[in-house]
């Protein structure tokens, strides 16, 4: 059989994902595998005549497709998705479809699943069998459990190529039609400087509907709002992986995305996105934007903004994109207070609903309101957390940072706790003891909640 590997890897050969299709290809070596290394070469694939086009003659040719690439801020790299948007751009589908597909990721495990759920939707869209992928930890290659497992899945592939298995779709396909934004008589609100807003935008010339949605927030909101547009600023290139940034804390890139996070991003009390979804995803110059503020490394330096999300674009129909974009807000410990999109709607409607979301961030910032977080910070922060302590030789930035801002939680850190278990266990283990104890449990569980009441 042949298999078309894709690297998403900017790191090529040296990627650590990639060595998880290189151990295949060793124990398989009865099929041939043939790498293309998209992450690294992105560049020349989108501008060199004829470039594109052999990897996609490949794949035609292929009887399987393994997407292999690391997980980056939730989804893929920048760079493999701005060759999945030229495939579609070009209306390429049909190289595509029919054929079998899977997934390898390494990680940290943090929102690997969005990332699959991503690439799985890709697939479907492409028309292709998607095999459900397999998610690997840096090093799991080391482990022969995970070993023999990759095997398997590896085997199982196989078995779908050969018998032309034919897979269920997990995702409806995205059925979406835009309607135009017309909004008319907005009336424009005395602003006041007292909070800084940044609308960031990667709205092009086509994208008139998010332009306008936009400027309808411009005009609503009572604090003065500044609109930067990231296709005016100057990003050289996606994210390297070098992870030099770790302990530096700085980019080796020499353009403007660190300047602009500094000067206006950082400095920002609320922060309204504004992006047209496409493929599943928000356009790539946003995910290029996103990557590339790795210098950051895991720290949740907008802590205590609020946050908007202004999307052009069918966000209802794609669940995984809004995950993403609320694991982005709770992970970064920014307050969400919301979405507006252009979905089928009258104009009228969707210009109520930006007045609103301008309100309510105004709101959230005068009362400094924070609603509870949930699973998706409360994960997330448990796997940084674990992450940054394990490798603070490092991620020396982060370390310093969570050691300053308590960001180590760890339970086992939790002295009045332990004290408390330490004496309940021993009086759980009493004889006759435990019976009694069972009785009042509920009532035992209630009483701080009930003091609480009682004293404020
Ligand atoms: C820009 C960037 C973003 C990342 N985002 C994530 C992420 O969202 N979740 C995660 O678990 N790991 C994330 N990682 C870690 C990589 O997925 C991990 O190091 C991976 O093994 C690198 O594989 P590679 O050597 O094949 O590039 C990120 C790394 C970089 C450089």
């Amino acid at each position: 059989m042949d298999i078309v590997v894709l690297n998403g890897s900017p790191k090529s050969k040296y990627s650590v994902t990639l060595h998880y299709a290189k151990y295949l290809e060793k124990k398989f070596s009865q099929h041939d595998f043939i790498t293309h290394h998209v992450g690294k070469k992105i560049k020349s694939i989108m501008n060199k005549e004829g470039s594109f086009e052999s990897i996609l003659d490949d794949i035609e040719k292929a009887d399987g497709l393994i997407w292999c690439t690391p997980v980056y801020t939730c989804a893929v790299p920048y760079q493999l998705m701005r060759f999945i948007d030229r495939v579609f751009d070009e209306g390429a589908e049909e190289r595509f479809e029919g054929k079998h597909s899977t997934t390898i990721t390494t990680s940290a495990h943090f929102y690997d699943h969005t990332a699959h759920n991503y690439l799985k939707g890709i697939s479907e869209e492409l028309g292709m069998n998607y095999l459900d992928g397999f998610s690997a930890e840096m090093y799991d290659l080391l482990e022969e459990e995970k070993r023999e497992n990759l095997l398997k899945l590896a085997e199982r592939f196989f078995h779908h190529i050969k018998n032309d298995v034919e897979t269920k779709r997990e995702f409806m396909p995205i059925d979406y039609e835009m309607e135009s934004y017309e909004p008319q008589g907005v009336e424009e609100v005395q602003s006041s400087g007292d909070y800084k807003i940044l609308v960031v935008s990667d709205a092009t010339e086509e994208d008139q509907n998010l332009k306008n949605m936009i400027d309808v927030f411009k005009k609503s909101c009572k604090f003065d709002v500044e609109v930067q547009n990231l296709h005016d600023i100057e990003i050289k290139g996606g994210c390297l992986g070098c992870v030099k940034c770790a302990q530096s804390g700085e980019c080796v890139y020499d353009d403007d995305h660190e300047e602009f996070y500094n000067n206006k991003f950082k400095p920002a009390d609320g922060i309204v996105f504004a992006t047209t979804l496409k493929n599943r995803f928000a356009s790539s110059r946003w995910k290029l934007f996103y990557d590339r503020g790795f210098y950051n490394g895991h720290r949740p330096i907008h802590e205590g903004k609020q946050l908007g999300y202004i999307v052009s674009g069918p966000l209802k129909q794609d669940a995984n994109m809004k995950q993403i974009l609320k694991g982005e807000a709770e992970v970064g410990m920014i307050n969400l207070m919301g979405f507006v999109t252009d979905e089928p709607d009258d104009s009228e409607r969707i210009t109520e609903q930006i007045q609103q979301l301008s309100d309510d961030i105004a709101w959230g910032l005068e009362n400094d309101f924070q609603r509870p977080f949930t699973f998706l910070r409360e994960g997330g922060h448990k796997v940084f957390r674990d992450l940054v302590y394990q490798m603070k030789f490092l991620f020396t930035q982060d370390h310093k940072y969570y050691k300053k801002h308590g960001l180590y939680d760890f339970p086992q850190n939790q002295y009045k706790q332990r004290v408390q278990n330490f004496f309940l266990r021993i009086l759980f283990a009493m004889p006759g003891m435990k019976e009694k104890v069972k009785d009042k449990t509920l009532e035992y569980m209630v009483k701080p909640l009930q003091e609480a009441i009682e004293e404020n």
